[in-house]
Formats: C-alpha cells, sequence, structure tokens
C-alpha cells in the first residue's frame, strides 16, 4: 500500500504540525492510554504513525513504541526526527509488524484513510494477534449521525468520518470492548473528533 498524497504533503505537515497534539484533551487521552499500556509485555503499536511524534511522546512515557505507516515521506520524517525507535512501513493490517507480544495499539486520525470495510478487517486483524486486556486507542473526525461512515473530502487522501457509536461496533465486532470515549469539538473545525479506547476481550 502506498499513501501518495502523504507522500505529497510530509513536508509540509511535518512542518505544521510540529506538536502532536492539537487539544489539551489529547494530550491526557494519549496519558491515560500510555499509563494503561505500561508494565505490559511487548511494544506498544502507533498505527499511521505518520511523522512519529505521538509515538515519540509515548516513548517519552516510557513505552517500547513500534511506528507503522504506509507513506514513505511520512516515514522519512518520522526517521529523522525520532532515529531512537523503530518505524516500519506497513498498514492497519499489521502485516509488516513483526511476530511477538503485542502491549497495546494506538491510531490516531490514521483509519479515517481507510475505506470502513477495511477498518473492520484490520480491527479483526488485531485481536488475532494480543491477549485479552490489550487496551487499543483510536482517534478520528467523528459524525453526530447515527449510521455507516460518511466520506468527506479530507485535503490529502480520502476519508471517512465515523459516527462514535459505529466505531465502538466495529470494535466489539472484532473483540473489544469500549471502556471509554470522549467526543470533543473545536469553533475552528468543521467536525466532532472523538477517541475510544477499548480492550481486548
Ligand atoms: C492525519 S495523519 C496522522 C498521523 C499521526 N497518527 C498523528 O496523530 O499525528 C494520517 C496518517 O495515516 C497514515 N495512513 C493512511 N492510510 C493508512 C492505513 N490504511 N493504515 C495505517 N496508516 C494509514 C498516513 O500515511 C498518515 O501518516
Amino acid at each position: 500500500m502506498t499513501q501518495p498524497g502523504y507522500d505529497a504533503m510530509a513536508d509540509l505537515y511535518a512542518e505544521t504540525f510540529p506538536d502532536p497534539y492539537q487539544f489539551p484533551i489529547e494530550r491526557h487521552a494519549a496519558a491515560a492510554f500510555a499509563e494503561e499500556a505500561a508494565g505490559r509485555p511487548g511494544r506498544t503499536l502507533d498505527v499511521g504513525c505518520g511523522t512519529g511524534h505521538v509515538a515519540a511522546d509515548l516513548a517519552a512515557r516510557g513505552l517500547d513504541v513500534l511506528g507503522i505507516d504506509p507513506s514513505a515521506g511520512m516515514l522519512t520524517h518520522a526517521r529523522r526526527l525520532h532515529p531512537e525507535f523503530p518505524f516500519v512501513d506497513g498498514d492497519a493490517s499489521l502485516a509488516s509488524v513483526p511476530d511477538g507480544p503485542i502491549a497495546a495499539i494506538l491510531a490516531r486520525f490514521s483509519l479515517i484513510h481507510a475505506e470502513p470495510a477495511e477498518v473492520d478487517a484490520s480491527i479483526r486483524l488485531w485481536a488475532d494477534r494480543v491477549v485479552p486486556g490489550t487496551p487499543v486507542l483510536v482517534a478520528f473526525q467523528a459524525s453526530d449521525d447515527a449510521g455507516p461512515p460518511l466520506a468527506f473530502d479530507h485535503a490529502v487522501a480520502p476519508a471517512w468520518r465515523w459516527h462514535p457509536d459505529e466505531f465502538a461496533r466495529a470494535l466489539a465486532d472484532a473483540g473489544f470492548d469500549e471502556a471509554w470515549r470522549i467526543v470533543y469539538r473545536d469553533t475552528n473545525y468543521r467536525f466532532p473528533m472523538a477517541q475510544v479506547l477499548a480492550h481486548r476481550r
């Protein structure tokens, strides 16, 4: 899989978003996730890690992190900015993630770029790779309308936004039970945003 949109925008993205979090609540969500992942055996995966800035924050919180992204351009920045930990070329299927224990999985604003059926399939593959209790945290542009995900005109690549209930349903169908969610809004951004934390059943 490739991500030509992100390859083309990678330099601008790295320059525009030097900080991993746009809103304080996002930092708190990452901290809560990291607290759960800490002490669990294995690597914490940052799926769709982009320039690696969130992976770096998780590593600073003591996690053994592996970043995964399908965009060569984004990975170039990730490896330049954070040479101290590994990144692999790959996607949400985790096909390129070496065998071994997985402590936790984070996917921030990356699954939005996978077609909804691919999201369902990927989360099922996650379920096959992790042990009961494993936390996953997913962040995404949300919809207030119940029902299936809605395609939207993301500036970089095809994207879908999900009603939080629908994402929780996808997680539950794959074997992950929701523990908590946040929905947050900003007057300068057109969509609500959501994060769902769930555990492998
Ligand atoms: C909006 S950026 C978010 C980057 C990072 N997670 C963050 O929070 O800053 C979306 C990232 O998802 C990646 N991506 C796109 N399709 C993907 C897929 N099917 N699986 C995993 N990552 C994907 C893109 O290459 C891009 O780096």
